[in-house]
Parts: C-alpha cells; structure tokens; sequence
C-alpha cells in the first residue's frame, strides 16, 4: 500500500466511536500461534515495500494492479498456499481452496479461469454479485457485499483490465476422460432432476437458469464448489442493484453420493465441456462437513 492509503484507513478508523470487546484467544494452529515465530515467518515469506508500478503498462492496469495484490486481498483465497499457510507465488491468483469452497483460478484459462470472460463480465460480478454467467454462491459474497460492490466503476474497471492481461497457467494439463458408464448414468440423473432448469442442451434460460454448457464453476479444476452446490442447493448473494436472488433446490436428501458424482462427472463432460471426473469419495466428505451424515 501507499503510505497515504494506510494514513487513510487509519484516519477512517480514528474516526469510529470505541466498543468494547473481549480480546479473543489465539487459536492459529502451531507455528503460527506463536508470535516470535511470525519472524521467522516473515523472514521467509514477507517482501518488505510499497507497490511499485510497471512503467510498461497503463495506468489502469497499474491501479488494477495495486488493487488486486493489495487492498483487494484477492490471492488470500484466489492463491493456493502450502503447509504454513503462504501464498505459492508461482500459482499466483489460479485457485485455492478454503473453508470447503473452491475460490477459481483468475487467470486466462479458458475452460475454469476467467479467458471466456469480458472484462465487463468481472466488473459485473464485482459490483453486482452476479453476471450473465454465474452468481457469488460462498465466500465471495461476503467479498462483493462488503467491498468490492461498495468500489466505483473506475476502480472495478481497473481489476478487469489487470486480470484479463493475466495469461492462462503454462502447466494446464488436460483432463482426464471420464468412464462412460459414469457419464450415462449421470446424464439419466440430470434429464430427471436438473432439466427442466437447466435444460437438456444444459443451456438454461439466460436471466433465470444459469447456462452451465461452458460455465467455469461447472469445469472448476477442482470441483468442491460444485458438489456442494449440488448437495446444498444454490443461494446467490443479494446486493442493493439486485435484491431477490432465485435459488436452487437442495439434493442431499434425494441423491446419493454415487449419484451426485455421477451427475457432476456429466456436466463436466457434456456439451462441449471439460474438465476431471468427480468420485464417490469426492462427495462423501463435502457431506459430512455440511450435514454430519453418509448417504
Ligand atoms: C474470502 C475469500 C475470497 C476473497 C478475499 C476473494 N475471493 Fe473471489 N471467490 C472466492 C470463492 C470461494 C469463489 C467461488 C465461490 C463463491 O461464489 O463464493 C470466488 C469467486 C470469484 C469469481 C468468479 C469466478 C468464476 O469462475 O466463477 C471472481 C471473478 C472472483 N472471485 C474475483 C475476486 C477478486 C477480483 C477478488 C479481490 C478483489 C476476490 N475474488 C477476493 C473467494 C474469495
Ligand atoms: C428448480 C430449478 C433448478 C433445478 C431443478 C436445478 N437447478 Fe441448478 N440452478 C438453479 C438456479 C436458479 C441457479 C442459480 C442461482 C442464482 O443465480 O442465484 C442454479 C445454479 C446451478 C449451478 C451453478 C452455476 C454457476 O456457475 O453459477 C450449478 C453447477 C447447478 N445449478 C447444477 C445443477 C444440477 C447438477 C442440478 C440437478 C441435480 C440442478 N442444478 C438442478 C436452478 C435449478
């Protein structure tokens, strides 16, 4: 951040009437819940200074920038991290999972990242929660309601423009095939529980159903975000622009796990789709973190 910026929020905060609080415990798991640790910490991962900007690319980009890698927080969940909780710098932005949500890669890739994407799509979702595509479902709802709905256009066209220049990751393997067995019995599942939503061309009504040929939730290089839409049904977040969201049904009391896996492996497959089948043993812990139970 710049100096000015942090003078800003702490002149801002200054401004709040007191409350009173209890000081919580720590309860970070080992190391990390030892403080001179964070040193160490620190010593490995932190890289001291302020946001310095690429003279190369515009000013636009440079504030997308500066918004995305900073204020904006996005790669606390957008980037996976490894044992001790620190970003992977070389994974930067292209996907991390958390609190049982699958936070989607934003770089160029096609099928899962934000490629398809326009840069009004982004701004769209960021302002409104929702676009023609998909909606905010979990933890980014949260995100959008609380700040980046509350952005100005300039700023939220700022982070379209850096996040559309992010090209997709060079290492993206393709997905395996799925057995067709899986596929077949899934496709029985989806004309008789999703089709008349989402339609049989899985195209959905645009304004209403969600498409979810070529949806990059649907084709997510990890599909946690999925089986537990499936399993739980579907409650998009509600901003100011757009305060009635439709919502989706909940399975776990009709499908079991063998056929969620089943009917997620087909929407990933079907209609030109792509992306890893999904398991039995995929959907059986996403169960238990939601309802406690097996079925
Ligand atoms: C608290 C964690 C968190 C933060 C911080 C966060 N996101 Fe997200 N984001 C998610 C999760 C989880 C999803 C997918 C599920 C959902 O809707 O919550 C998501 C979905 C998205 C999507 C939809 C992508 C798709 O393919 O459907 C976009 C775009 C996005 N985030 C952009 C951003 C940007 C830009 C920032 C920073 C300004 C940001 N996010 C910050 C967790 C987060
Ligand atoms: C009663 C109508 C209805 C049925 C039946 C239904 N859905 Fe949905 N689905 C929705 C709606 C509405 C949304 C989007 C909610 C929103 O935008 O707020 C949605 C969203 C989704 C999404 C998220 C897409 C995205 O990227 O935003 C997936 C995946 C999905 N549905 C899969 C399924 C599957 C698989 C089935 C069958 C097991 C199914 N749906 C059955 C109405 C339905």
């Amino acid at each position: 951040m710049t100096r000015d910026d942090a003078l800003a929020i702490r002149a801002y905060l200054n401004s709040l009437d007191p409350v009173k609080a209890e000081r919580r415990p720590n309860d970070l798991i080992w190391p990390l819940n030892h403080r001179e640790m964070m040193a160490g910490w620190n010593e490995i991962f932190f890289t001291k200074g302020e946001f310095s900007p690429d003279p190369k690319k515009s000013a636009e980009w440079n504030r997308g920038a500066y918004l995305v890698e900073g204020l904006g927080h996005c790669g606390a969940c957008h980037t996976p991290t490894n044992f001790l909780g620190a970003a992977k710098a070389s994974e930067r932005l292209q996907g991390g999972t958390l609190q049982d949500w699958y936070a989607p890669d934003l770089a160029g890739e096609l099928r899962s990242g934000l490629g398809s994407w326009s840069a009004d799509d982004i701004v769209q979702f960021l302002k409104l929660g929702r676009n023609n595509r998909t909606a905010a479902y979990g933890p980014m709802a949260e995100v959008i309601t609380n700040s980046t709905s509350k952005l100005n256009d300039g700023d939220l066209k700022a982070i379209a423009t850096y996040l559309k220049d992010m090209p997709a990751p060079a290492t993206e393997k393709k997905p395996g095939k799925p057995d067709p067995k899986l596929v077949q019995a899934g496709k029985a599942i989806y004309i008789d529980n999703c089709s008349a939503c989402h339609r049989s061309n899985g195209e959905g009504t645009p304004g209403t159903f969600p498409s979810l040929k070529g949806d990059t939730t649907v084709q997510d290089r990890d599909p946690t975000t999925i089986i537990r839409l499936i399993l739980d049904g579907v409650h998009a977040v509600a901003t100011d622009a757009r305060p009635t969201p439709l919502s989706m049904p909940s399975f776990s009391w009709k499908l079991s796990d063998e056929q969620i896996a089943a009917v997620a492996s087909y929407i990933r497959s079907a209609w030109g789709n792509a992306a890893s089948p999904v398991s039995e043993s995929d959907v059986q812990p996403m169960r238990q973190v939601l309802h406690g139970t097996a079925k």
